[in-house]
């Protein structure tokens, strides 16, 4: 198989090359940013050749292996363990948490380029390394960085809707719509409406999504600034990298937390495909609605509290804890509060997952963000008690399968540290970089041609009859 990869490798390499450079418009806008290496979307389009044909032998040689079964509970249980998706950036161990490309968190920790000064990885190498697979040098990140700026503008009747809406409107609510407004700006739509070949579909893909990513910092921030400041922004420094521009349109010129920002928009981005602001972002884009509104449908699903709102649940229910308890951060008292909210019917949130069975790597990575910068802070003692004693709290009450923190448990922490501590806008920092993991294996999708989905569904009855007529035949 390997010999036959190889050499449809080289010529649809060459095609695809051929192809692209008779569509200068494109990739010209690409290589201004380029400093004489290869940009993102020159690299993606020499690589994704081989990855459509190795999928196309794989299926061709194995397409009829079992891969697994499946069982009724699971049918009626969120379809938890069911293998049937195809997600490239990343993947979840239940033991050791998530693997970017095959990579611990420390070890992109490590490897990827950082911000001048600093020592978090950028989160658009990060996106880098997500689509192509491949560590991206800092020339390359840089001309990243700058295309992104580039692109940040946001289009008038956009900037308009997001200072029309009532302050009052959940930030998140807020984001998906000024997401869902860009449409208009959408270059997949339009090139679809003209009849495009679906070859060219990953090339609109693409510039949409960089379009998308790049007015990320501009959309967040000015939901932050009408909602909970003065509604004035600063302009995107087009020599600043994504986590810079960030915090600076933010309002926070503090470089710790431009580092903060860095690292929390890199760990929040990918969580394989199976979790709902992934699976739903690529179940839309199946339909082939674009980019804006494919996200647009995965930051409405992040938006819930058993996913990316979670992060803001976490820190209502730390207020109040902190307002009940008095300063007493004691073992009893904090077992008690747990075991109140367990036996009021709700959960711990913070904790738990559906994949995970050990702490988060990403709980870990902001913990040791906080050790590192601020160990004595008030609310970081309390997060660390109550992660002595959750686990044991949760192990004990009997439910949940994973007793262990997950990402949700520590970021709103961090945040209250610097100052962002208007809670109900967290998840809005969780979809500017969940943007960068979905958009990612949507680009991937178009270029290897992923068919609509559509899993099978029973009613009830049916599944009766079905499970009847299996076993009458045991
Ligand atoms: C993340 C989460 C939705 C995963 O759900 P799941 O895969 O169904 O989890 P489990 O299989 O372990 O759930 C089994 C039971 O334990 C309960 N449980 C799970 N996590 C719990 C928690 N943190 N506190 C209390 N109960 C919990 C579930 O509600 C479920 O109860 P039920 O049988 O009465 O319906 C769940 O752990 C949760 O609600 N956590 C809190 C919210 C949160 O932190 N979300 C962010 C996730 S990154």
């Amino acid at each position: 198989m390997s010999s036959i990869l190889a050499s449809s490798r080289s010529t649809l390499t060459r095609s695809l090359l051929q192809n692209a450079s008779s569509r200068p418009s494109l990739l010209a806008v690409a290589r201004n940013y380029s400093n004489g290496e290869k940009t993102l979307k020159e690299r993606f389009a020499e690589l994704f050749p081989a990855k459509a044909e190795e999928i196309k032998q794989l299926k061709k040689e194995y397409g009829d292996t079992v891969i697994g079964e499946v069982q009724l509970k699971q049918a009626y249980g969120g379809m938890r363990g069911i293998k049937g998706l195809v997600w490239e950036g990343s993947v979840l161990d239940p033991e050791e948490g998530i693997r970017f490309r095959n990579r611990t968190i420390p070890e992109i920790q490590k490897e990827l380029p950082k911000g001048a000064g600093g020592s978090e990885p950028l989160p658009e190498a990060l996106f880098w390394l997500l689509l192509t697979g491949e560590i991206p040098t800092e020339t390359q990140v840089k001309a990243l960085s700058a295309d992104l700026a580039s692109r940040s503008e946001l289009p008038e009747h956009v900037s308009d809707l997001l200072d029309s809406l009532p302050k009052d409107l959940h930030p998140m609510a807020q984001f998906s719509i000024a997401i869902t407004a860009l449409e208009s700006e959408s270059k997949f739509s339009k090139a679809y409406a003209q009849g495009v070949n679906k070859k060219d579909y990953w090339n609109y893909t693409f510039e949409d999504s960089l379009d998308l990513i790049g007015k990320l910092p501009v959309i967040a921030s000015k939901i932050y600034r009408n909602v909970f400041k003065d509604g004035k922004l600063v302009a995107v420094d087009p020599n600043a990298d994504f986590g810079k521009n960030l915090a600076h349109l933010l309002g926070y010129q503090n470089d710790e937390f431009v580092e903060l920002m860095r690292l929390y928009l890199t760990i929040h981005a990918d969580h394989e495909g199976g979790n709902v602001s992934a699976h739903t972002t690529h179940l839309v884009g199946s339909a082939l609605s674009s980019p804006y509104l494919s996200f647009s449908a995965g930051l409405c699903g992040l938006a819930g509290p058993l996913h990316g709102r979670a992060n803001q649940e976490v820190l209502e229910w730390l207020f109040k804890l902190r307002e009940e308890v008095k300063g007493d951060y004691s073992k009893d008292t904090i077992e008690k509060y747990l075991w109140d909210t367990l036996n009021s019917g709700r959960v711990v949130p913070g904790y738990g997952h559906a994949v995970l069975r050990k702490t988060d790597p990403r709980y870990t990575a902001q913990r040791e963000f906080a050790l590192k910068h601020f160990p004595d802070y008030d609310l970081f003692k309390l997060v660390s008690a109550i992660y002595d004693i959750a686990p044991g709290v949760l192990t004990k009450h009997g439910k949940t399968k994973n007793p262990w923190p997950n990402v949700d448990s520590h970021s709103g922490v961090l945040l209250q540290y610097y100052g962002l501590t208007e809670a109900s806008f967290y998840t809005v920092l969780f979809g500017v970089s969940r943007a960068l993991g979905v958009l990612a294996q949507l680009i991937i999708d178009r270029a290897v041609g992923q068919p609509i989905e559509r899993p099978k569904s029973f009613s009830t009855e049916k599944y009766i009859s079905l499970v009847k007529s299996i076993n009458a035949k045991k």
